[in-house]
């Protein structure tokens, strides 16, 4: 990845380093969804976060893949607590977030990139709603068996993910899921990009 198209690492970067930062998502269909609490929730503490969250940190067991780690609040937590745990992200920016906030395994990849070679682990992360990564379901059952072979028996993955149908019904959501399953596609199934700057 460029560093003109790493908006989402520029974002972070600056807002650890105390700048103020609004994240931009833009969508394709032309919505712009402002947010200020978004950079905060990335650095966040294990103290502030919901209780989904804190249910979900019990899961974690031995070595520890941390798929699309961000600003690392995931890794460096786990990473605390004694986990083995390799952080990836596809950002570089948010990659040297992570290396200049102490996660001592951290490197610049893509989910589609995970492979042996990275070693076995027994948990993968997922969070953040990073379950999205999995894009549809085709790429979806590619990833897992990528997982597969990259996993100890019995290894466990922890993802995060958004029930479209529990959350409240914003028309212009609503509006968005009934496009795609015009055009045949998963109803929450989302492109958009992070807008920074320029
Ligand atoms: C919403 S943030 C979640 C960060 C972190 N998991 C958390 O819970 O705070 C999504 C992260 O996934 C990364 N990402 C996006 N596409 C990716 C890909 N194909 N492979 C790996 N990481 C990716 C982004 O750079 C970003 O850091």
């Amino acid at each position: 990845m460029k560093d003109s198209q790493d908006a989402y690492g520029h974002q972070l970067y600056d807002f650890f380093k105390g700048r103020p930062v609004v994240e931009v998502v833009e969508r394709d269909d032309g919505l712009i969804d402002p947010s200020e609490t978004l950079p905060k929730y990335y650095l966040s503490e294990y103290k502030d976060w919901n209780s989904r969250e804190k249910i979900a940190a019990r899961y974690v067991r031995g070595r520890v893949l941390d798929v699309g780690s961000g600003g690392g609040r995931w890794s460096l937590f786990l990473q605390k607590k004694g986990h083995d745990i390799l952080g990836i992200d596809i950002s570089p920016l948010a990659v040297k977030v992570c290396k200049e906030r102490g996660l001592r395994n951290v490197m610049i990849r893509s989910i589609s990139k995970v492979d042996p070679s990275l070693g076995k682990f027994d948990t993968i992360l997922m969070m953040g709603n990073n379950f999205g990564l999995f894009g549809n379901p085709k790429h979806a059952r590619r990833l897992l068996k990528r997982f597969h072979h990259t996993t100890n028996p019995r290894a466990r993955i922890i993802a995060e993910s958004l029930d479209i149908y529990k959350s409240p019904v914003d028309p212009v959501h609503r509006q968005y899921h009934l496009r795609n399953r015009r055009r045949g596609r998963m109803p929450a199934r989302v492109r958009m990009r992070i807008r920074y700057l320029r």
